[in-house]
């Protein structure tokens, strides 16, 4: 469900409550305090029993240790096999809450209440839950969909303009990957982000997921602009942000679908600008490291005998078929001439 105001005005609960007879409401210290108030009140008034459980906001509370203390907790307060989750918060709270939901008592229903943009448009879909460890990002997870995603993006008034530059990246990359009218809806957008912004985002996400729902092929797509973007992730050892990383993959990976004879110029020029309108960074920081950078990109797991592969584009939501899959094998010496072009 997908609303302005969607908590002011109660119909979601109906749905909510047709559940379970209890909840969990699993949310981040950040969002405990701004929405979680209001949230609790209406479902005590409604009659629904809800528990708060919190943890520290931020990715290093995306842990097998931080999961096991709510499900202590859990235990602890009585939440049985006929209780539900309401996972409240960013996509750290969607996919550990959600994780929560898959294993405790072997599995509960959940829903998931995103409240920021990334967690609108990507977090809350396709059912990917999990945690981080030392060896890497969500590395130990499950496929658990939530029954049901709340989205009112209202509740995106309190979110920090970084934050919303998070969300932002995925967006464009929707467009870029499923849909030239969202693309121009981003070139005409002034002030806050519409609704059908929104909504179309997750469509495409969706549409993707749907048909793709252990992720070997179509589900590829998602990856445009990670696969530089996650190696520059890496190779700053995570400085820059997801969202920013993206944008500089998403410029690198244009200049390779251009250079490589598959997107015009024309197309290529309106992507780059709109990136820059919505002040995403053009360059690399300067504690890139080459060398992490590379072994980051080998190891892609679209990789194949050291070769890395893209998704690249042959147009504006139109991504390019490689022999009959969304990915390009790219010889490496172009990649380095791409990035050098964002160095
Ligand atoms: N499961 C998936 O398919 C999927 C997809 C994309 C990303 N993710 C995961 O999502 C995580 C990143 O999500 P994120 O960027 O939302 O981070 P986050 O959950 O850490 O939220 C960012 C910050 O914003 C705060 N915040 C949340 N809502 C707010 C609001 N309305 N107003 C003010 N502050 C608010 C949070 O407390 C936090 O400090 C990563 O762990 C990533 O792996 C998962
Ligand atoms: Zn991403």
């Amino acid at each position: 469900m997908i609303a302005r105001g969607l908590f002011r005005e109660p119909l979601w609960m109906e749905k909510v409550a047709q559940l379970a007879g209890q909840f969990a409401l699993i949310t981040d210290s950040t969002v405990a305090d701004l929405v979680a108030p209001r949230l609790l009140s209406m479902l005590h008034q409604r009659g629904l029993s809800t528990h708060l459980f919190t943890f520290s906001a931020g990715e290093a509370s995306k842990t097998r240790r931080c999961k096991e203390e709510l499900e202590d907790q859990m235990l602890e307060r009585g939440i049985d096999r006929h209780s539900a989750v309401l996972a409240v918060g960013g996509g750290v709270a969607i996919d550990l809450a959600g994780f929560v939901a898959a294993t405790y008592l072997r599995g509960i229903p959940w829903v998931a209440i995103p409240t920021t943009l990334l967690a609108m448009v990507d977090a809350s879909h396709g059912g990917k839950v999990g945690v981080n460890t030392p060896h890497g990002k969500n590395l130990i997870g499950a496929y658990h969909p939530p029954q049901l995603v709340l989205v009112d993006p209202d509740l995106l008034a309190t979110l920090p303009e970084k934050e919303m530059r998070q969300g932002m990246a995925e967006v464009v990359k929707a467009a870029l990957i499923g849909s030239p009218q969202l693309f121009e809806r981003l070139e005409q957008m002034k002030g806050e982000i519409a609704i059908e912004v929104i909504e179309e985002s997750i469509q495409i996400k969706q549409r993707v997921v749907c048909e793709d729902l252990t992720d070997r092929g179509l589900r590829r797509l998602l990856n445009f602009g990670h696969t530089i973007g996650h190696a520059l992730e890496a190779a700053t050892e995570y400085s820059l942000s997801h969202g920013d990383a993206v944008a500089l993959g998403m410029r690198a990976e244009v200049w390779l679908s251009q250079e490589m004879g598959y997107l015009s110029e024309e197309s290529s020029r309106a992507i780059l600008k709109l990136l820059d309108r919505h002040r995403f960074p053009a360059r690399l920081p300067k504690d890139f490291e080459n060398k992490r950078f590379y072994s980051a990109l080998i190891s892609d797991k679209k990789s194949h005998a050291r070769t890395p592969r893209f998704v690249l584009l042959e147009g504006i939501g139109r991504p390019l078929s490689f022999d009959g899959a969304y990915c390009t094998p790219v010889p490496l010496k172009m990649v380095e001439e791409a990035v050098s072009w964002i160095l």
